[in-house]
């Protein structure tokens, strides 16, 4: 019938709705927060090229020191994986491995920048063995909203919050002791309101995730846990999806304005090559700036911000 695809089998089925564009080839695919592609056949170039049609991309610029190389051939692309430079599996105690921890948290991308983002796109260039792990996995942060108990809706609605979000505040969760030496307070954070009308479906979303430091005008404990109850609200079973990697070229879109993700963990850590590469477009959206400067400062750690520790530069070069 169409407008309505239908997937087997029955007791599972899922409805989505499809407008069709022409009936023998297009289809236009409305109002979702990740979509998975198998197989795409993408390259660098064209995973590149594809993703510009979604607006600016983002790039590793900020993260390049002393005029280091990126690893692939486009500023674009950011690396998700698990690979030296000379293709092996990064070792435990490297100081990148320390750094990719933080992904191990549900959050959303770029919400430390000044403007953030809107699309990632995700995808896989070498893949470990089947059943070692390594899903993506993803939260309903705008469902997780709807859902809320009404008094915190409505305590979230009336006060209104900011969140400041911080790159180094992730980083220093995801491995303390590595990271003991610093402190995100002493660098510049990014400031977006948390409750925020995701402006493509009209929904509202609960805009947080790991980079979150901390809620404005609260006491650090109530801000805490305010945080831990709003993360943990949106991060339960009924609202979380994980997703496994099949073949290379499988890429992943989602919109970072619309729901939360996070690397999963599994056997093949340490063992096995995980090579999953990602371009990020710039949220065009209203409050794509938040309530920061319109200024192209990133943190990163060869921007003009105070340096950084020597262990959080190794962790990127
Ligand atoms: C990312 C990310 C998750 C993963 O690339 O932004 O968080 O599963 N990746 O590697
Ligand atoms: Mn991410």
């Amino acid at each position: 019938m169409p407008g309505v695809l239908q997937q087997q089998p029955a007791e599972t089925a899922l409805q989505f709705h499809v407008k069709e564009l022409h009936p023998t080839f297009g289809a236009e695919i409305d109002n979702y927060g990740f979509l998975v592609f198998r197989n795409t056949g993408l390259t660098d170039k064209t995973h590149v090229d594809f993703s510009r049609r979604f607006g600016d991309l983002d790039d590793i610029r900020p993260y390049m020191t002393g005029g280091r190389k990126p690893r692939y051939d486009y500023y674009e692309l950011f690396d998700a994986g698990n690979v030296d430079g000379g293709g092996a599996v990064l070792g435990s105690d490297n100081p990148r491995s320390h750094y990719g921890k933080g992904n191990a948290f549900f959050h959303v991308d770029s919400s430390f920048n000044p403007r953030r983002a809107s699309y990632s796109l995700l995808r896989a260039a070498q893949l470990p063995p089947p059943h070692t792990g390594g899903n993506t996995e993803f939260a309903d942060s705008r469902t997780a909203f709807d859902t809320l108990p009404e008094d915190l809706k409505h305590r979230l609605l009336e006060k209104d919050y900011v969140g400041a979000h911080s790159l180094y505040s992730s980083r220093k969760r995801g491995s303390p002791s590595f990271f003991a030496d610093l402190h995100p307070e002493d660098f510049p954070m990014h400031r977006h309101r948390i409750v925020q009308t995701h402006e493509p479906s009209g929904r509202t979303n609960l805009y947080m995730g790991a980079h979150l430091h901390h809620i404005e005008g609260l006491a650090e404990t109530e801000s805490w846990q305010l945080i831990w109850s709003l993360m943990g609200w949106s991060t339960r079973p009924e609202n979380t999806v994980s997703v496994d990697w099949r073949s290379e070229g499988d890429l992943i879109i989602w919109d970072n304005t619309a729901v939360m993700h996070r690397a999963g963990g599994g056997a093949f850590e340490g063992k096995y090559v995980r090579d999953l590469r990602r371009t990020t477009v710039h949220d065009a959206s209203s409050t794509a700036w938040g309530l920061n400067e319109k200024k192209d400062t990133r943190p990163g750690f060869n921007s003009a911000e105070k340096p950084a520790s020597q262990k959080l530069q190794a962790a990127v070069t």
